[in-house]
């Protein structure tokens, strides 16, 4: 059996429309079409929620055309649609789940609501045409999210740990601003670091004591500001960016892996996934890469394309549960606050528990139970 999806994703700048095609073999994607927004929001230095609403609005109808003629396919052919009902921006979202719901009243086709974080944290699967496999430990950092999620099953997500403050993609998009670089900022720093050294400067990391999963990052930012503000001669050398980008994106880097090969080591996963627009980013990808070698734990990486927002992830999550028959059902209404699903205690994280055994550290485990049911 196949099982053809639309997907329909607008929660932030970017509107998507694709088609994937899931049966015997690995989910794949048919069609992939992304307008995005970034030249539009780039003079005001981030996203505008009203302009975006008025760009997703004016692009997926043309969109929705477009992916038919590309792919060749006809509306018989298509089994189910598929859309984002949060989390993002209450607007943008609002524009793609009232589209899908007139399609799937107007054709009778069955439609299926996606939280957006549950299209990036099976995005590495589709990406690397594997089937989805569980156990395993998800990273998710993206312009406003960091998440770490250990997934047991459909619809059985622990979040580990999660930011406190800014999210990873937020902090380089406004460190970046502090060095006067271009929105987004993360593709900006990563080609400045390049050149620079990032042992240059000893920038802070949080959080650091064995087993904390929660992320930090504005006291970094701030670190970033006030030593911009003590040295203003740093920018009379020409390439005076390279040293900070490369310091600070370490520093990111450095927490970022830490954490989660230790969250999969605590867990004894075999498994580490990551998804998001950061993770386009390739010095992080190395490290982590590394870091799994030498844990002996596997790890699934997105491409960039499937690492920003794109409505394939959306689609394939719909595509593979109803495989599973675990169809997800459409909310009447978005959520901009969509939060993943948490399993309570008693359920994966008890199991999630007993494959630690080899830590004996029992407050450790008490506290980050306790976390990841908050
Ligand atoms: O997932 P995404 O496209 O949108 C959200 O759902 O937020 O992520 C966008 C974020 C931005 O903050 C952007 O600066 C960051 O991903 N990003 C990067 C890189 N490319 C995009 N961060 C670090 N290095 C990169 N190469
Ligand atoms: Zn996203």
């Amino acid at each position: 059996m196949t099982m053809r999806v639309l997907g329909i994703e607008t929660s932030c700048d970017e509107t998507s429309v694709a088609v994937v095609e899931a049966g015997d073999g690995p989910t794949r994607i048919v069609g992939s079409l992304v307008s995005s927004q970034i030249e539009l929001h780039q003079e005001f230095g981030g996203v505008v929620p009203e302009l975006a609403t008025r760009e997703h609005l004016r692009n997926l109808p043309l969109l929705t055309y477009a992916i038919l003629q590309e792919t060749g396919l006809r509306w018989q052919d298509i089994d189910a649609l598929a859309v984002t009902q949060g989390p993002g921006l209450a607007s943008s979202l609002l524009i793609g789940h009232s589209f899908a719901s007139a399609l799937s009243l107007t054709l009778s086709k069955p439609l299926w609501g996606v939280n957006h974080l549950e299209g990036h944290l099976f995005s590495p699967f589709l990406a690397n045409e594997r089937p989805v496999q569980f156990p395993f430990t998800g990273l998710i950092v993206s312009g406003g999210h960091t998440l770490l999620m250990r997934v047991g099953d459909w619809n059985t997500y622990w979040k580990i740990g999660a930011t406190v403050d800014d999210a990873a993609g937020e902090v380089f998009d406004k460190v970046a601003r502090l060095m006067d670089m271009p929105y987004p900022g993360g593709p900006e720093i990563e080609r400045t670091a390049r050149s620079g050294n990032p042992q240059a400067y000893d920038f802070p990391r949080s959080f650091s004591e064995r087993h904390n999963y929660q992320f930090s990052f504005s006291g970094l930012k701030t670190a970033v500001r006030y030593f911009l503000e003590k040295n203003p001669n740093v920018r009379e050398d020409p390439d005076w960016q390279a040293d900070i980008c490369a310091s600070f994106q370490q520093a990111v880097i450095d927490v970022l892996v830490r954490k989660t090969i230790s969250a999969a080591q605590y867990l004894g996963d075999r498994l580490i996934t990551a998804s998001g627009g950061v993770t386009c980013n390739q010095a992080l990808k190395r490290s982590m890469a590394e870091a799994c070698e030498k844990a002996g734990i596997e790890l699934l990486w997105p491409t960039p394309a499937l690492s920003t927002d794109n409505a394939s992830m959306i689609a394939a999550v719909v595509a593979e549960k109803a495989m599973a028959g675990k169809a997800p059902e459409c909310l009447p209404d978005v959520d901009p606050n969509l939060v993943l699903a948490i399993t309570q205690p008693g359920g994966e994280i008890e199991r999630g528990m007993r494959s630690a055994k080899k830590l004996k550290d029992r407050q450790t485990r008490e506290s980050l139970k306790s976390r990841a049911v908050l």
